[in-house]
């Protein structure tokens, strides 16, 4: 009765980490969940009231597809003020969380067959939305006497005629590795040779304490095929307070896939043709 390709889907380990830790609560157990990655207070009060006053003042509509103008345009102030990088507002996409951005883009950019590398340990839905897609992903080992940082060489040596694309998540999910400039220069260096296009899911930017967290997209590569996907706060009132920045032409592939409009998003209202 369900479309085949559900049965490649392994149900989410994070979610049965997290509904067990809930369980054994419920029991009076003390428990420390590492499952879902959420931070261990509230909402901000601040976040929470200026949603309520959004709601309050008529902002209930449909937005662009790409997200209202002035948050594209607050998400590039945060990219140059952050990273040094420069975006357009027209660069910018803003998406339901980085869950639903990185499967637009697996959806932008994969057709049945292609390889994606992925360094391992990884979080657990990158391989599972490749697959969902038809794509095989390919993961690549990290070790822990490098601290988990991206290997190069290994990198290079697992893209094959058929590798799209490379994920790279730092500040990383599970390891907590916040990977090197030289590792994600020499990364970035392999994409623009062999062609391949770089995912960059830097979600976890706020959260590394000790070492500075570079993006791949600030090393002065040419990068007009990196994605640098980034979440601006970890505890937000409205998960549409979430941005990635991306180049030209991605760009409006992914707003196809998910507008189902060729340039929706630069419509300054909605119209019937926007979607919905
Ligand atoms: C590395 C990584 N990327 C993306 C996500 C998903 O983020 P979101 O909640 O914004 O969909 C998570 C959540 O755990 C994550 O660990």
């Amino acid at each position: 009765m369900l479309a085949d390709r559900l049965k490649t889907l392994a149900p989410s380990s994070t979610l049965a980490v997290q509904a067990k830790a809930r369980e054994l609560r419920s029991q009076g157990i003390d428990v420390i969940s590492f499952g879902a990655g959420e931070p261990d207070f509230d909402t901000p009060a601040r976040i929470k009231d200026a949603a309520l006053r959004a709601m309050q003042s008529g902002q209930t509509k449909y937005t662009e597809v790409g997200g209202i103008p002035e948050l594209r345009r607050a998400v590039c102030t945060k990219l140059k003020r952050d990273n040094g990088l420069d975006y357009e507002p027209a660069d910018i996409i803003v998406s339901c969380g980085a869950k639903h951005t990185l499967f637009n883009l697996v959806v932008a950019l994969l057709n049945p067959g292609d390889e994606v590398l992925v360094p391992s340990p990884y979080w657990v839905s990158y391989p599972e939305q490749v697959r969902l897609i038809g794509g095989v992903p390919v993961p690549v080992e990290t070790d822990e006497a490098t601290g988990f940082d991206l290997d190069p060489e290994r990198l290079a040596n697992a893209v094959t005629p058929r590798t799209k694309l490379v994920v790279v998540n730092s500040p990383n999910n599970p390891t907590g590795a916040v990977f090197s400039a030289g590792s994600l220069e020499a990364v970035a260096r392999l994409a623009v040779d062999r062609g391949l296009w770089v995912v960059s899911d830097e979600c976890y930017e706020p959260m590394s304490f000790d070492v500075r967290h570079v993006s791949i997209a600030s090393l002065g590569v040419r990068h007009d095929r990196l994605a640098c996907r980034l979440r601006g706060r970890p505890a937000r009132a409205d998960p549409r307070d979430d941005g990635r920045a991306e180049p030209g032409d991605l760009e409006s592939l992914v707003h196809r896939a998910v507008g189902r409009g060729r340039g929706a998003h630069r419509a300054s209202g909605r119209s019937r043709e926007d979607g919905g």
